[in-house]
């Protein structure tokens, strides 16, 4: 675990306007003082990220929410009491303090309390906001363990706080207060039916998060995000064996995502099966670290069965289509 130094490194780099890499319940998070405009700007900086694409403000507590938010709507306060600290971003009228790096220069602020031991002790030791998007180049996969950062970073983000495999494993669900309902802006672990039985009231569902979806009017639009670098697709059960039998027969190498124990593959050549779990949660705790360990098999494609419909798998149905090639296909 994180030793007492490697914290106080952190907090110093923080200061400085500096990065740092720390681990928080769903991907570890590429963090700079949320104050501190050159600190944000190494954010995007490191990531290649456009600038109008704003980041989260990681916060200690929901006691501090109201030095980042200038009002907050009855429905995000009871959310916030109910699901923080925990994997839910609200989107919320931003004070006039917050610097325009954070926000991309919108009214509104992202805001959310991770629960993670490292995360809240950095937090804490640090007393300010941490602006952190996940620690990844831009439109890559999300990092769920430390060497996957340190595979796409190095030592360049700065100190990278050790906190173990993340256990939610995939990005917060982002809930937005913009309009009179409440939208849901990005799927996650705490899916939209429990928030939605929770507040007793329908989500808006705009899916405006915009890591993935390019905004109108934008050169580049359909870019593929949190994608491997390997060509991936998502097939039903039905059609995942046929096309990776007619993938091998043309010469192909292929990594299989699958549900089943692989022995539909016995006695064929250039195919590895890894399995995954069929619930919900322990697959998304296993998606982004799955994909990373397939994209450096060396495979010249990635085959995912598809998981089922339905709400509780969401997030990772979400994450799927924008990971595959061609990109939001299935
Ligand atoms: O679980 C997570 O949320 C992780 C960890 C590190 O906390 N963070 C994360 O950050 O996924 P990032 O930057 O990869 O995604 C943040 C998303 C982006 O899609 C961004 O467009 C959206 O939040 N966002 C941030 N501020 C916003 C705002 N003011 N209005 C609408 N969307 C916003
Ligand atoms: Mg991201």
């Amino acid at each position: 675990m994180t030793i007492p130094e490697d914290l106080a490194t952190a907090v110093d780099h923080l200061k400085r306007g500096l990065t740092v890499v720390f681990p928080t319940e769903t991907v570890y998070g590429l963090g700079a003082d949320a104050m501190n405009p050159k600190g944000v700007e190494r954010v995007f900086a490191l990531k290649g990220r456009p600038r109008n694409r704003p980041l989260i403000v990681h916060i200690e507590g929901v006691a501090r929410l109201e030095e980042w938010v200038r009002e907050i709507p009855e429905e995000a306060r009871r959310l916030a009491e109910r699901f923080w600290p925990g994997p839910l971003t609200l989107v919320l009228p931003g004070r006039r303090e917050v610097p325009r790096e954070v926000t991309g220069g919108r009214e509104t602020v992202a805001v959310r309390v991770p629960d993670h031991p490292v995360a809240t002790a950095l937090l804490k030791a640090f007393g300010g906001g941490i602006a952190a998007p996940s620690a990844n180049r831009f439109g890559r996969l999300s990092p769920t363990a430390s060497w996957h950062v340190r595979e796409s970073f190095g030592d360049e983000a700065g100190p990278i706080l050790e906190g173990g495999p993340c256990p939610v494993g995939v990005e917060s669900t982002i809930v937005g207060f913009v309009g009179e309902r409440p939208a849901l802006l990005r799927p996650g672990s705490i899916s939209a039916q429990r928030i939605e039985a929770f507040l007793g009231i329908r989500m808006l569902r705009t899916g405006a998060d915009e890591e993935g979806s390019s905004p109108p009017g934008l050169p580049g639009s359909g870019e593929s995000h949190y994608a491997p670098a390997t060509p991936l697709e998502v097939r039903s059960p039905d059609a995942l064996w046929i096309r990776v039998r007619s993938l091998v027969l043309r010469g192909e190498t292929v990594g299989v995502l699958t549900f089943s124990d692989g022995r539909e593959l016995d006695g064929q050549g250039g195919v590895t099966a890894l399995p995954i779990s069929k619930r919900p949660s322990e697959y998304a705790r296993e998606l982004y670290a799955a994909l990373h360990s397939l994209d450096r098999g060396g495979f010249g494609r990635i085959l995912v069965e598809a998981p089922p419909d339905g709400e509780e798998w969401g997030a990772v149905n979400d994450r799927l289509k924008r990971a595959s090639h061609p990109p939001g296909g299935r």
